[in-house]
């Protein structure tokens, strides 16, 4: 049994202009089924877990609870962040009322942007990762790498835990190019798939150990906590007063705790507009067209038509996205860069 701690408070801004501010890519349907936050709930099903701790940014929250309430997750607890902290400290809070309300079985940590195409194998990396966690490690899933990426995290296998899975002999996050390349060629790194398995309290212990200010933030937060409907909210006050990090990086490089299940289940994290092409079946001439898209002597494209016809004619790997107030034509393979380009836009030209 886990109580899942679903992590909804990213930006998304590289699937821009699908993804905005407002409404950000986990609370939208990229794969034609339900909204990233939906999946991510579904996949929840039969595991037989405690309600989910949901958290988001405060402005959220309206979007996040209707999208519970669909998914009939209306027992899920809504954490609200007054804004986003990154990921080490949203754990933290989840991790804190947990532990308040005497959940006493591990979190199982989930992004809310991921596709995972093999649930059984999913299923089977969760127990291995529950037996782990029982032992007092923070498990993390390893992917077996086939880029050098540098916008993941890289875990190195170390000594053989039973059965069930490695020890963590090493933990970077985000290398960079020459780096990533290196780990690829090694053959014993793998991608760090963000998602993770540990008991609340050797999550705090971590963090008293390691980012004792966080710490208390999130201490100070949680015990001026108010409920507001459904909602959670942390105080605001105590709450901005922490470090802004990263589990990865405030926790996951540094522990020597750290524990990996290895997890061959079809994953992939839809940051990006190619990630989402990779993603996707594509027709015979590799495009993924999605809405009104008539296309002609055209290879590799990602299109996605909110609302108007989109032709296209003798191009080549790019990605076209049309929605009411913006149009975005790109190169496929630079959707990467979007970020630096969304934030320009919003910086004001
Ligand atoms: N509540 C909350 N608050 N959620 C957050 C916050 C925050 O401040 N920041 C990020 N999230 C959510 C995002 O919505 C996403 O679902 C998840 O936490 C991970 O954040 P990302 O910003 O997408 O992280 P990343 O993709 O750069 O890196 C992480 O995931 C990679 C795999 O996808 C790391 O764990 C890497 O090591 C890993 O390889
Ligand atoms: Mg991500």
């Amino acid at each position: 049994v886990f109580t899942p701690v679903i992590l909804a408070g990213g930006n998304g801004v590289r699937l821009w202009p699908l993804s905005r501010r407002q409404r950000p890519k986990q609370f939208l349907s990229l794969d034609g089924e339900g909204s990233l936050l939906a999946n991510t709930l579904a996949r929840l099903e039969g595991l037989g877990t405690a309600p989910p701790i949901v958290i988001c940014q405060e402005e959220h929250r309206f979007l996040a609870a209707e999208q519970l309430r669909q998914a009939g997750a209306s027992e899920a607890r809504l954490l609200l962040e007054p804004e986003g902290r990154g990921t080490a400290p949203a754990i933290a809070l989840a991790a804190l009322l947990a532990r308040r309300e005497g959940r006493r079985e591990p979190l199982l940590v989930l992004p809310s942007d991921h596709h995972l195409a093999d649930d059984q194998a999913f299923r089977s990396a969760l127990e291995s990762a529950e037996r782990l966690a029982g032992a007092g490690h923070l498990v993390a899933f390893g992917v077996v790498p086939t880029r050098a990426e540098t916008g993941y995290g890289y875990l190195q296998a170390g000594e053989a835990l039973g059965e069930a899975g490695f020890a963590v002999a090493r933990f970077v996050e985000k290398p960079d190019p020459a780096t990533a390349e290196r780990f690829l060629a090694d053959g014993d790194h793998f991608w760090n798939s963000g998602m993770f398995v540990l008991r609340p309290e050797d999550y705090l212990d971590s963090l008293e150990a390691l980012a004792p200010a966080m710490l208390a933030a999130c201490r100070g937060a949680m015990d001026g906590a108010v409920v507001d409907l459904d909602f959670l909210r942390p105080d605001a006050r105590a709450f901005l007063e922490s470090p802004a990090d990263s589990i990865d990086v405030a926790v996951m490089e540094r522990t020597d705790r750290a524990a990996m299940v290895p997890l061959a289940a079809g994953w992939s994290d839809i940051g990006s507009w190619q990630a989402l092409w990779e993603t996707l079946p594509r027709d015979a001439d590799a495009n993924v067209l999605r809405g009104d898209v008539v296309c002609e002597e055209s290879r590799g494209l990602m299109v996605h038509a909110e609302s108007r016809l989109v032709a296209a004619l003798g191009v080549q790997d790019l990605v076209i996205v049309e929605t009411d107030d913006a149009v975005l034509v790109a190169d496929r393979a630079r959707s990467q860069q979007l970020r630096g380009l969304v934030e320009r836009l919003e910086a004001g030209g």
